[in-house]
């Protein structure tokens, strides 16, 4: 019970070794905590503490001479690297997300985001407003569709997809790997304007330009029609129920009866299960009230916009790919 009521320190040392870039430097070379203190301008003893706490759960290695290296898993800190974990690290550890978790406790007695109560608006107005919050949750979200978008692709055929909307897909790497390897599919992002001013650079930027556009909208409205291929990936938990209903309706709105909608997602797993997406519910659920869900749950909400869920597709990564058509079709 202790090492688990712990964890809270191993989060925090990660996330400030994160935000030090203290894995970049120590991946040039084993460092003495003097010299790492040097280069991130901190306190030398308090730094050797630091590194000392952070070799004994596995991030670093320290050796006989006092200097730290890498290890395979202090590697995913590097920020230079595909598939890096370092802005997650510095997010969850961030002025953003730590004070949120501190109020855990407000969530579960009130049932209300703990980001509301402690900030006095939502997540994505807050976001709006906040230069540094958004660069750095945008950049959070990247992070992780990176180390997904080989499994997502290796996983899925998208040879039969002419035109794939991404709805709110985030700086649009997904949506340019897909296009990207699909040399005959358009694509079309969907997202709040700010986020697609820096996808559309981005596109231009890849020489995908002339088939990948980025369309600004809230979702919850509309969202562009007739395309064969819709995806939201790591959409839907960031809304609760009747959110993410109304956002379902919205989509199957917009798509033709022939269409697929791809929902790709954790799916909770069954009880007693060791699952991280059981704490990633909470995540969302603090932050947004927003919601994980079981396989039963999509089924249900599906249900309650006219679409079906065909099938589960598992992949390497935490996330599956639910298939889903619209609901008594003939296909
Ligand atoms: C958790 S992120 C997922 C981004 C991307 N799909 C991915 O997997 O990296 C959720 C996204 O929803 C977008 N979003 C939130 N509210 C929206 C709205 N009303 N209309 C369009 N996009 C919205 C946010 O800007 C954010 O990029």
């Amino acid at each position: 019970m202790f090492s688990l009521l712990m964890g809270c320190y191993a989060s925090q040392c990660i996330a400030v070794a994160a935000d030090l870039k203290i894995a970049d430097y120590v991946h040039e070379a084993p460092r003495k905590p003097s010299d790492i203190a040097r280069y991130t301008q901190c306190e030398a003893r308090a730094m050797q503490r630091l590194m000392r706490a952070l070799a004994g759960i596995g991030v670093f290695h320290e050796r006989e001479d006092g200097s730290f290296e890498l290890t395979v898993t202090g590697e995913l800190l590097r920020s230079d690297i595909p598939g890096s974990l370092q802005p997650i690290a510095r997010l969850i550890g961030s002025e953003l997300q730590w004070p949120t978790l501190g109020n855990l406790s407000h969530t579960v007695r009130t049932g209300e985001p703990a980001f509301d109560h402690v900030f006095g608006m939502s997540m994505w107005e807050y976001l709006a407003t906040n230069a540094d919050a958004h660069a750095l949750f945008h950049s959070s979200m990247s992070a992780f569709s990176t180390a997904e978008i080989r499994a997502i692709l290796g996983n899925y055929d998208f040879s039969s997809a002419i035109t794939v909307v991404d709805v709110a897909g985030g700086q649009g790497n997904l949506l340019a790997a897909i296009v990207d390897k699909y040399p005959h599919v358009e694509g079309i992002l969907f997202e709040r304007p700010e986020v697609t001013r820096e996808a559309r650079d981005q596109f231009v930027a890849n020489g995908l330009g002339h088939r990948c556009r980025a369309i600004a909208g809230d979702m919850f409205s509309t969202i562009p029609s007739g395309a064969d291929c819709y995806i939201m990936k790591s959409v839907l938990h960031n809304w609760g129920d009747e959110r993410a209903a109304q956002l379902l309706r919205t989509c199957r709105d917009a798509m033709v009866d022939r269409a697929t909608l791809l929902i790709i997602t954790r799916v909770v797993r069954p009880a007693n299960e060791p699952d991280l997406s059981k704490f990633q519910d909470l995540n969302m659920l603090i932050n947004l009230n927003g919601a994980e869900r079981t396989a039963d749950e999509f089924r249900e909400l599906l249900g309650s916009a006219d679409l079906q869920l065909d099938e589960i597709i598992a992949t390497p990564s935490p996330l599956s790919i639910l298939v889903c058509t619209p609901g008594g079709s003939v296909r």
